[in-house]
């Protein structure tokens, strides 16, 4: 049973504290931090905190390396991929250490939950200074302190491991640097209760724990307030909202006090476990008009053998029942989904009919990936015979088929009229600025750099796999 634990003002205050501390320590010349994030939308709203905190201990922002007096590298676990990346760029950091040997490696995230990664720091990653997971971002200034304070002193006495196994914590009113002053993750809970069998994230990520209504209420109008225009909330399963609140409230109620909120902006989420997506949710996105018609169902299979082996909770006729019935209320929705190619057992009719899910739904977009065996899971003790070129080879299948699909209902949307929302320049000449459907499909077009930040209406003209082109009407 998980015993919720909030951060006391208290905590955060002797937080502050050590800011203070940190800021006189380094007052004598300016000094910089640079914070490297892998993983997914939580991690990158984790990155806001740090870089938050950092700022709050007087560090200023940098994307030099050879700059940095700290390095944070907030690191994620989900694929083996995610983590030789990581330990390949925290391997080259030992030249820039040599040249400055005042620098600060930490290695945050995901990664660092596990004990035989804390093991590899130990034995083979020198240049690491500090290590801690998810769960101690909220005392991040404090560990900071303690790695200066040992600093230099040899072997690992000079260094702190600091990423306690933990169900995980709340913690509100932490400083945050935001990436955008227009678009803004508005994380509403926390870890993962459904352990499906090829995943790592409950592991690292703790047990599921939601914030309060208001909380999340008064930092989405505030976002708002401050001209934030676009704001995706965060959860690994947002659908499952609200449990364990001493006050009744679920996801789609949740989205309705959102949406009572005055200004003009767009409400995103992600992402739905389509076990826990109820006609209540289709029924407020319909109803709520600054909710996206975008909807990310991930399926990660269309054989309900497979499902059942990954621990998912639905089968497929149950998911394309859902994806209907969310069509139904949204006929403009957006669908988008995750599948994964090549779980232990997966036979070449079982692959067949995730090919076959996948034409017959037609995803406007889908993240396609290559099962990665991640040790202590279930699925990673379950036999594999399928060798890894037969993956490749269903896994090129199944982006083929995909990449097609985007494209072809990419191209219905020429000649249509749009509403978009100008989010940045493109760099390019002919087309100087991008924006997002309220669907959230990527439009190029050319106009005035001003109108960065506004809606406009748009004229698509062409399209292609990934992205459409538009003209001002
Ligand atoms: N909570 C989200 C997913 C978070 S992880 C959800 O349940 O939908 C993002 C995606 O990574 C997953 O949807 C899955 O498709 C993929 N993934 C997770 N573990 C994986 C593994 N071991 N191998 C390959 N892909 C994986
Ligand atoms: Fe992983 Fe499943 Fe939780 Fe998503 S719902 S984070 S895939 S265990
Ligand atoms: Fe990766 Fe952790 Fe997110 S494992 S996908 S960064 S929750």
């Amino acid at each position: 049973m998980y015993t919720r634990v909030e951060i006391t003002p208290e905590q955060r205050q002797k937080q502050l504290a050590f800011c203070a501390m940190i800021r006189e320590r380094i007052s004598f010349r300016p000094h910089y931090a640079l914070v490297d994030t892998y993983g997914c939308q939580q991690n990158e709203s984790d990155s806001e905190l740090l870089r938050g905190w950092l700022a709050e201990c007087g560090y200023l922002p940098t994307a030099d390396e050879a700059l940095a007096d700290v390095i944070a590298v907030n690191t994620c676990a989900v694929r083996e991929h995610a983590e030789q990346r990581v330990f390949g760029n925290v391997g080259a950091l030992t030249h820039i250490r040599a040249k400055n040997p005042d620098l600060i490696v930490c290695v945050g995230g995901c990664m660092a939950q596990q004990e035989t990664v804390k093991d590899r720091i130990r034995s083979s990653f020198r240049q690491v200074d500090l290590v801690f997971g998810p769960h101690e971002v909220w005392k991040f200034p404090e560990l900071l302190w303690q790695t200066m304070e040992r600093h230099g002193r040899r072997g690992n006495k000079g260094r702190l491991i600091a990423a306690e196994p933990s169900d995980g914590v709340i913690a509100e009113g932490l400083p945050r640097r935001r990436d955008s002053q227009l678009k803004a993750w508005l994380s509403i809970m926390n870890g993962c209760n459904n352990f499906c069998t090829y995943c790592i994230v409950p592991y690292v990520r703790g047990r599921e724990r939601s914030r309060r209504p208001e909380d999340i209420v008064a930092e989405c109008a505030a976002l708002v307030e401050a001209g934030y225009k676009d704001i995706t909330l965060l959860g690994q399963n947002v659908n499952s909202y609200g449990r364990g609140l001493s006050e009744e409230v679920d996801f789609p109620d949740l989205l309705r006090r959102l949406n009572a909120l005055p200004g003009d902006f767009i409400l995103r989420f992600m992402t739905s476990h389509p076990k826990d997506a109820t006609e209540k949710l289709f029924k407020a996105m319909a109803e709520c008009e600054k909710c996206a018609h975008q909807l990310h169902l991930p399926a990660q299979s269309g054989s309900s053998r497979v499902l059942k082996a990954m621990n998912r909770h639905y089968d497929r006729e149950t998911y394309m029942q859902k994806a209907a019935l969310a069509r139904a209320y949204m006929p403009d929705l957006v669908l988008t989904t995750d599948i994964i190619v090549g779980f232990p057992g997966e036979t070449e009719e079982e692959f067949a009919e995730t090919l076959s899910l996948v034409e017959e739904l037609r995803y406007d977009s889908m993240f396609t990936f290559l099962y990665s065996p991640r040790p202590g899971t279930p699925a990673a003790a379950l036999p594999d015979p399928a060798s890894r070129a037969e993956k490749q080879r269903r896994f090129d299948r199944l982006v083929a088929a995909a990449n097609r699909i985007s494209a072809e209902k990419h191209a219905a949307y020429v000649g249509s009229v749009q509403r978009v929302l100008v989010d940045g320049e493109t760099g390019d000449k002919t087309r100087n600025l991008s924006a997002r459907t309220r669907g959230g499909r990527l439009v190029h077009l050319a106009g005035d750099p001003a109108l960065v930040g506004q809606f406009v209406n748009v004229t698509v003209t062409a399209s292609s796999t990934w992205t459409l082109f538009g003209t001002l009407c």
